[in-house]
């Protein structure tokens, strides 16, 4: 893909669906009684692995143009796979489904590509084992493929070791089925989207804090579920309004969740100009539409609690602080190291390749911002996030960047270069 240079980008945009919120509104629709109706759903390559995974366990779903309809069998309504289920590059895929397929009375294999066969699985099957998981693996569960043998579970009282959601949600699924009740502690909190839907199709989470309770219910309902535009895809074109003068953006309908707004305090923080309007809660996840102006941005420090907040927006962080003035500190952020690619390593080497003083850390970045960057070759490391966060570097360098295996993008983002050549 071919960066030109903008002078600025102006315009009113909506932005695709959350991908967090569509692949949960898949997993709990195919568990539920009833037809599950979803619009704005992101039909990005992660959330169509999850629509292909639950056609494999026998669940009908039909993508029209206005919705994908999900017809749910119940909770005890999957059926065993005739083949191995391929996740592709959703790690959240492989994580919350391995939860839910502990607790079928079948067995089945799972799996995904050269990314996802690369990434830590212990973090699940570690506390779905203590729930009484069968799991095996490679290298004993380290590793996908996985091959899960159904079993009877136990609620369990765990204390996550990370601040990840897709942990917390794979043990949530999970618990849906065990003999008990089921209480997580995180350590910080992290996305809620799972409690959120859960509840709004009749399950029981309670929330004290840092705790969370499932205690298991009969059954779940199917629900009309709108997915709101995802902030993780917003915050690409907030980057890019902010970083060009002259610019004006307005992004329609977009999930501003507290446990993933930790973009837009950052943006603020370093001098951003950014109004949230139109605020509303429809079925449980808040959205309001993002007005953005360029703005004259200065160097930050991030760390601690907001970490998972803007987890996956710390690539398009680092390539927007290049540009702010002063120095920029990011840390507390090792989990970045076991996404898509190591992403402190990747976008270091490759904001350097554009001329950016950035320093890769034990658990973050160290960045000292420039007035410009220079166009250059660099590689996307078949990370979409990578690919999107230098496609908006390169919108403000002083000649034009090309990102290799950029197809990538459509991961989460299918339109994004459409989107951006129509502003
Ligand atoms: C996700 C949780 C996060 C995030 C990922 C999506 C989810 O991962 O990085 O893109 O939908 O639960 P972790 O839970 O591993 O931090």
């Amino acid at each position: 893909m071919v960066i030109e240079p903008r002078d600025n980008i102006k315009g009113i945009v909506n932005i695709p669906g959350d991908k967090s919120i569509s692949h949960r509104a898949i997993m709990l629709g195919s568990i539920s009684e009833g037809k599950t109706e979803i619009t704005g759903f992101l039909m990005g390559a992660d959330c169509l692995s999850t629509i292909e995974c639950f056609r494999k366990l026998g669940i009908k779903i039909e993508i029209t143009k206005e919705k994908v309809i999900v017809h749910g069998k119940g909770l005890f309504g999957l059926s065993a796979p005739s083949d191995i289920l391929d996740v592709g590059n959703s790690g959240t895929t492989i994580r919350l489904m391995t939860g839910l397929l502990s607790a079928q009375n079948f067995s089945c294999k799972i799996t995904g590509d050269a990314s996802i066969r690369k990434r830590p699985m212990l973090r699940v099957v570690n506390p779905l084992r203590q729930m009484g998981a069968n799991i095996d693996g490679k290298e004993n569960g380290k590793y996908c493929p996985l091959y899960i043998k159904g079993n009877q579970l136990k609620g369990i009282t765990y204390k996550l070791p990370v601040a990840s959601a897709q942990v917390k949600s794979s043990i949530l699924l999970a618990s849906l089925y065990a003999d008990g009740k089921t209480t997580i502690i995180e350590p910080t909190a992290s996305r809620n989207h799972t409690e959120i839907m859960l509840n709004y199709f009749g399950g029981n989470i309670i929330k004290n804090n840092l705790e969370i309770i499932s205690t298991p219910v009969e059954k779940l309902i199917g629900q009309k579920v709108e997915v709101p535009g995802d902030i993780s895809s917003a915050a690409y074109f907030i980057a890019a309004a902010l970083l060009l003068p002259n610019s004006e953006l307005l992004i329609k309908n977009v999930g501003i969740n507290p446990t993933r707004d930790g973009i837009i305090t950052v943006f603020k923080q370093m001098g951003g100009n950014i109004e949230l309007l139109n605020k509303k809660n429809t079925w449980g996840e808040p959205v309001a539409d993002i007005l953005v102006r360029s703005s004259k941005l200065h160097g930050t420090e991030i760390g601690g609690n907001i970490i998972p907040k803007l987890i996956d927006e710390i690539p398009i962080i680092a390539a927007t602080a290049c540009y702010a003035e002063g120095k920029t500190i990011i840390k507390n952020a090792e989990e970045l190291k076991v996404k898509e690619s190591n992403r402190i390593s990747t976008m270091t080497s490759e904001l350097q390749k554009m001329g950016a003083s950035i320093k890769e850390t034990e658990d973050g970045m160290i960045i000292e911002g420039k007035s410009s960057l220079n166009g250059s070759i660099v590689e996307s490391y078949n990370d979409h996030r990578v690919a999107m966060s230098l496609a908006i570097a390169a919108l403000k360098a002083n000649n034009k960047t090309i990102i290799n295996n950029s197809e990538c993008i459509n991961i989460s983002f299918p339109n994004f270069f459409s989107i951006l050549n129509s502003l």
